[in-house]
């Protein structure tokens, strides 16, 4: 007969190795740990509690209905048996219809119907109690479709824990960060020429500034910097910027360059036939420039009235390039602390031309709903929601009309010094990228030749 005690001892150590052995594949190979394990089990958890967790988050509805019922009642009082025919009030608790929940890299996604009289923003308001009652990172709430909503569900934050710049290898294009659904963050020029980077002093607009410089050092590119802080923060990227403005007088002459150089290749293109310099054969086609302000409300401050023209004519400068630059190859980063309509009519103008928004942790609400109020609603809230102790956080839209929670790789000022001293070989010089790329002696027949070359 075995011994009951060797038996105790022998089924806890089994417990105590299998446990061991599934933290250990947790711990060193979480997805496929998840997709898996993990992920079953929650799948299974979910779906039984889901209607515990619709009531307690008010996505249940109480449904009464009136039954039409035949109710046989016996009444014995008078030793007669009445059937009465009677309506009766029935409440059910109606269940939110919910899809099989589907693993997904950091968490799980599942579809819900929603219930008559509900809108999306129900589940957008109780998508706070629903990460609570899963015990979940976050729970984002899209709407693919009408009468459906989608729950998209992060287990833990996986914006915590960056270490790399990695190369995105394609022209004009920087993976910058990453985004809450584990995706990397992407910043496509090509794709989204104009970005607007709002955040509160220490939110990590600089830092993304330094990741941009970094990723783009290193390609065929020109660099442009505006930097009215007296440049201290452009100027150690000296050696990789074609260009640097750091007063007003500076920044209107490089402005005027810039407009004169956007006309060049508009009159390139026209020659050439092309809408775009991306249409021009390979040889012909313009260096890109991607320009970066750092500090935009410095642009439109004026100190007394004196500066009101300069003011005007910057405000003038910086729109043309956003309304024309993409097509010329001009792209504009721009960041500011602040960013509200009282700087003037100018940067609501800029704000419309650019289609991509970062909003850091920002200290006013109007900075907030002016980078991505006209956007979506619940951005605004998200953005506002940023704590101060995670520099680097940002809510991030940009064309594809959807928005994200993103945290930026942190990039310190010495490494994209460095970057910009080991790629100062392929600084263009200013005066090579403005003299006229479109002279007058060129005439549409040559060109047409290089064309067909
Ligand atoms: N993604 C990030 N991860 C970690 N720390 C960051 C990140 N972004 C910025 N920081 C840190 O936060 C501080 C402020 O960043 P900075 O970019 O200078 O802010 P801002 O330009 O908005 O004032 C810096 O010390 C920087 O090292
Ligand atoms: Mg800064």
């Amino acid at each position: 007969m075995p011994d009951p005690l060797n038996m105790l001892f022998g089924t806890l150590a089994y417990l105590a190795a299998l446990l061991t052995a599934l933290w250990t594949w947790r711990h060193w190979h979480y997805r496929s740990y998840w997709l898996l394990l993990g992920g079953v089990v929650t799948v299974i958890r979910v779906r039984l509690t889901w209607r515990k967790v619709a009531l307690g988050c008010g996505l249940t509805k109480k449904q009464h209905r009136w039954w039409f019922t035949v109710v046989p009642r016996a009444v014995a009082s008078t030793g007669i048996v009445k059937v009465r025919r009677r309506f009766q009030r029935v409440a059910v608790d109606v269940k939110p219809w919910m899809w099989v929940p589907r693993p997904t890299r950091h968490g799980w996604r599942v579809t819900v119907r929603l219930l008559e009289g509900q809108v999306p923003a129900d589940y957008a308001d109780a998508a706070e109690r629903l990460a609570h009652a899963w015990g979940v990172h976050a729970v984002r709430v899209f709407s693919p479709r009408r009468g459906r909503v989608v729950l998209a569900v992060t287990i833990r934050d996986p914006l915590i824990r960056l270490d790399r710049v990695p190369a995105s290898g394609e022209l004009l294009k920087v993976v910058v960060g990453a985004l809450e659904n584990g995706r990397p963050w992407v910043i496509d020029f090509r794709t989204v020429p104009h970005w607007l980077n709002a955040g509160a002093t220490q939110s990590g607009k600089s830092n993304l500034a330094n990741i941009l410089l970094v990723g783009l050092a290193s390609q065929p590119v020109a660099l442009v910097g505006f930097d009215l802080k007296g440049g201290v923060e452009f100027t150690p990227y000296g050696p990789r910027l074609s260009a640097l403005a750091t007063d007003r007088a500076e920044s209107l002459a490089l402005l005027d360059d810039l407009i004169a150089m956007m006309l060049d290749r508009m009159g390139l293109c026209r020659a050439a036939g092309a809408r775009n310099i991306w249409q021009l054969p390979a040889g012909l086609r313009p260096v890109p420039v991607v320009v970066l302000v750092d500090e935009v409300a410095e642009l439109y401050l004026m100190a007394d009235k004196s500066e009101k023209d300069d003011v005007a004519r910057t405000s003038t400068a910086l729109l043309r390039i956003a309304q024309l630059g993409r097509a010329f190859g001009i792209y504009l980063f721009v960041c500011g602390q602040r960013i509200g309509s009282d700087l003037g009519p100018g940067v609501t103008a800029l704000r419309a031309q650019c289609s991509g928004r970062i909003c850091h942790r920002v200290n006013d609400p109007e900075t907030a709903t002016m980078t991505l109020g006209d956007l979506d609603p619940a951005a605004l809230v998200s953005a506002r929601a940023i704590p101060a102790d995670t520099p680097g956080v940002a809510i991030v839209a940009s064309q594809d009309g959807q928005w994200y929670r993103a945290r930026s790789f942190h990039v310190a000022e010495h490494i994209a010094e460095q970057a910009a001293r080991t790629h100062a070989h392929l600084t263009p010089s200013w005066d090579e990228l403005t003299a006229p790329q479109h002279p007058a002696e060129v005439t549409t027949p040559d060109l047409a030749a290089l064309l067909d070359a």
